[in-house]
């Protein structure tokens, strides 16, 4: 029988409630589907960095290495630990370390989920690049505390980065509708997007089946709300990924629905799937949460993995109890009986 390693990292708040019921749903595919899953959890996160003073031991990423792939809850725990210390010691040092370079986000309505627009046909995959750009980590501050004080942050664009992530998000369309929204700013940044723009023209004549077209990211976040069926794929910069992404879970329904993996496409380390909701600590221990992102991550997770029938099942199985009405109202279905209802739509 097949059988994976899973690092299962559950982290704050709701990320304990939600790493839990995806873990029942995956194992019930599992046994379904005749593979089997093994998991080893690890008690990363705010709390174990109030008792250690790190986020993770300091072979977290060794250890993590020999596993097929993480399943992660959420991190962050403001009221304890500045988000900035927290997720600079966990979520942000497995994407780069892992080449996770491929953030990959569907923003679609499931069935019987209302959300704020009136269009309702909309599926939108948004690849976001995850290990370089905006958020490379760069920079620095001098003369701290005093008048003179500056901080620079700066943004590192490479070749290899974004020639890699838009040819991901060339091929990506190339399964779908065949459409590719390449996201720029060119107009304002002079440098890092006009390089963009030019390795998105390469590549365009190399991917002459996929229909590209530049949109400013402005631009584009207006497209998202205004006329989100005319997108397919979207491919966009860490920083400008992370702002539309959360658009996308907005009219989706909320970050409830938001699911995500960062894949290392190469294969040379593990990926990581994860809700994009946070660690939600308003309600946190309620028994609330929503545990679609995170089963809906679960199902990507498996895609990864090649079980395709058994992730296609586990969206079928979300959407037969979307449709019923359980787990589209906030607050009203406990965690729980949304993973119940789950699994019995799988069996
Ligand atoms: C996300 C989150 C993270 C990110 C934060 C928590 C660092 O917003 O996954 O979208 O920006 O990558
Ligand atoms: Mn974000």
């Amino acid at each position: 029988m097949k059988s994976y390693s899973i690092a299962l990292i559950p982290g704050d708040g709701i990320g304990g409630d939600v790493t839990a019921a995806a873990w029942t749903v995956l194992e019930t595919a599992a046994k379904h589907f005749g593979f089997a899953l093994t998991s080893t959890e690890f008690p990363w996160s705010c709390k174990f960095y109030k008792d250690t003073g790190r986020m993770m031991p300091e072979d977290a990423i060794e250890t993590l290495r020999g596993f097929d792939a993480i399943l992660l809850g959420a991190v962050g725990w403001p009221a304890e630990v500045p988000d900035s210390v927290s997720l600079h010691g966990l979520l942000l040092p497995i994407r780069k370390a892992f080449v996770q370079y491929a953030n990959i986000r569907p923003h679609r309505l499931l069935p019987g989920v209302t959300g704020p627009l009136r269009a309702e046909n909309f599926d939108i995959l948004c690849i976001r690049e995850n290990t370089e750009g905006e958020y490379s980590g760069a920079g620095g501050r001098v003369h701290q505390g005093t008048l003179d004080e500056v901080a620079v942050e700066t943004s590192i664009f490479t070749r290899a980065g974004v020639e890699r992530i838009l040819r991901f998000g060339f091929e990506q369309a190339r399964t779908r509708r065949g459409k590719l929204a390449s996201v720029t700013k060119s107009n304002a940044q002079k440098y890092s997007m006009v390089f963009w723009d030019e390795i998105t023209r390469k590549l365009a004549a190399e991917y002459s089946d996929v229909a590209v077209t530049s949109y400013h990211v402005d631009a584009l976040a207006a497209r998202m709300i205004m006329a989100p069926e005319s997108l397919d794929v979207v491919v966009a910069s860490n920083l400008f990924g992370d702002i539309l992404t959360d658009i996308g879970a907005a009219i989706q329904g909320g970050l409830g629905y938001a699911a995500s993996a960062n894949i290392n496409p190469g294969r040379s380390a593990p990926s990581m799937f994860e809700p994009v909701h946070g660690s939600a600590p308003d309600i946190a221990h309620l028994g609330i949460a929503n545990p679609i992102a995170a089963i809906w991550s679960g199902a990507m997770m498996l895609g990864h993995l090649s079980e395709t029938a058994a992730a296609g099942r586990i969206m079928k199985a979300l959407e037969a109890t979307t449709a019923r009405g359980i787990g589209t109202t906030p607050g009203k279905d406990r965690t729980e009986a949304i993973t119940a209802a789950i699994v019995a739509a799988l069996t």
